[in-house]
């Protein structure tokens, strides 16, 4: 048989991103494959983003370069997936050169609705389920290094934070059988990967139900990090909340689960977290960091932080400065405020900080965070870490990259290494961004 060819090309978050290879994996039994050519393609998905304005903005863009491809090409299929897709169908419909649009709970009506396209037909599915897990699907990784992969664990978000429109984009949420998790990270560990992460909007509220008893995000780790001690483990994205004593015992208790948490604070004040609708104050999210250090001390911890969301003051942003210098972050994703259509904050409050002052903020907490990576750095020089090669530096063939257990790249000199390997790894130097070093034995 042969394939006809699928480009796709992904925006947003990492689950969107394993959505892709779940994608790929129905377009595969559908008779696609993927080409990393946009110029062969028999039909185009974009998987969108719809967090930010700009993220939206960019997807418009993608657009507008592949209505030029499909002027040349009127055989051309165009397909929008994802979080757009879900937030905008009826003027994604209206676009001329989208034939498709598929909602994130969706992927497995693909067959059908490209059959439709290619009767000539503009096809939607944009219904939300309360059960998709694309569970027993085997994901396709169309673009993986060979060596870290994703795995999505739990879908949905029911936080409805006052910003967000996740939770209308990608529905109620539900957790995945524990064994094909279990499953799927043992079969990717006999092909040569060496991490996984587990993915989910709200990873540690995943909680899997039956008549047997019930099993919580603690319990799933315990389970994952049972699989092989060769296997490292990661997660995303925690909310505060959720964080519970059991889960930073159980990450205490394995070598294998990675030393790093990525806890949002989105903001350093009481009120403005309750204007949120975070559901926790500073000095909550503080106790949450102490405990951290009591299981872990080492434990590095990252961040997203939001500037300018409504009614901001300077007091507020001052606060969300001192507490990342509390913190000391070792990284952190930075956003202006973005008003979105139907969420709690659009309709409620008045996004009514002009853009000068939300661009200034978001300039301080940047600053900041680069001088906390830099400290968190600069105290790793000396040490000595286990390092999981990934592949080569970007800036040099002679040298790899890789990280360690607390999320941070480190790149080093040498060939006697591939992709995979464990080396151990002694820190010379180090930018705010990278760590680098000389293998040791
Ligand atoms: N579920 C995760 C991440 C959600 S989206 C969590 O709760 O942490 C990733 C980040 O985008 C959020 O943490 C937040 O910092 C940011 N974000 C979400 N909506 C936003 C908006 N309307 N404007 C600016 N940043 C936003
Ligand atoms: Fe959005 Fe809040 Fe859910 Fe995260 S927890 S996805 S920020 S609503
Ligand atoms: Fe974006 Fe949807 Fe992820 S809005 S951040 S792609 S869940």
């Amino acid at each position: 048989m042969s394939f006809k060819k699928l480009y796709i090309e992904t925006f947003g978050c990492q689950m969107n991103f394993s959505d892709s290879e779940i994608v790929v994996s129905i377009m595969n039994d559908t008779g696609y494959e993927v080409t990393g050519k946009v110029q062969e393609a028999d039909i185009i998905f974009i998987n969108t983003c719809s967090v930010r304005e700009n993220a939206e903005q960019r997807v418009w863009n993608k657009l507008r370069e592949l209505k030029s491809l499909k002027k040349k090409n009127p055989g051309l299929r165009i397909g929008i997936l994802g979080c757009m897709a879900e937030r905008l169908k009826k003027k994604m419909f209206e676009e001329e050169a989208v034939d498709l649009i598929a909602g994130p709970d969706s992927y497995r009506s693909l067959p059908g609705l490209i059959s439709a396209t290619l009767q000539g037909q503009k096809a939607v599915n944009v219904l939300l389920s309360t059960q998709e897990t694309y569970a027993e699907i085997d994901p396709v990784r169309y673009d993986s290094n060979g060596v870290t992969a994703f795995i999505s664990v739990m879908r949905g978000c029911e936080k409805f934070c006052a910003y967000c429109v996740v939770p209308f984009t990608r529905g109620r949420e539900r957790s995945r059988d524990p064994a094909t998790i279990i499953d799927e990270a043992g079969k990717l560990f006999e092909k040569g990967y060496r991490e996984v992460t587990l993915l989910g909007q709200n990873v540690n509220s995943y909680k899997w139900v039956t008549e047997n008893g019930s099993v919580n995000f603690a319990g799933l780790l315990e389970m994952v990090a049972m699989v092989n001690p060769g296997l490292r483990i990661r997660f995303a994205t925690s909310h505060p909340m959720d964080l519970s004593d059991e889960l930073l015992k159980t990450m205490s208790g394995h070598n294998n689960i990675c030393k790093s948490i990525h806890l949002p604070v989105q903001s350093g004040s009481s009120r403005i977290l309750e204007l949120m609708n975070r559901n926790y104050t500073r000095e909550w999210y503080m106790a949450r960091i102490e405990a951290i250090r009591k299981f872990m001390p080492d434990c590095t911890i990252s961040t997203d932080i939001i500037a300018g969301f409504c009614s901001e003051t300077e007091e507020d942003h001052r606060q969300t400065l001192s507490l990342m210098e509390w913190v000391g972050y070792n990284y952190a994703f930075m956003f202006k405020y973005s008003e979105r259509s139907n969420t709690i904050a659009a309709r409620k409050y008045r996004d009514d900080i002009p853009d000068e002052v939300k661009g200034k903020r978001l300039h301080e907490i940047i600053d900041k965070q680069r001088k906390l990576s830099y400290a968190s750095n600069k105290k790793d020089v000396g040490k000595t870490f286990e390092v999981l090669v990934e592949g080569f530096s970007r800036k040099s063939k002679h040298h790899l990259s890789g990280r360690n257990t607390h999320n941070k790249v480190i790149v080093f000199p040498g060939k006697d290494y591939k992709p995979g390997d464990y080396v151990h790894v002694k820190v010379t130097d180090c930018t705010s961004a990278t760590l680098i070093g000389e293998a040791v034995e």
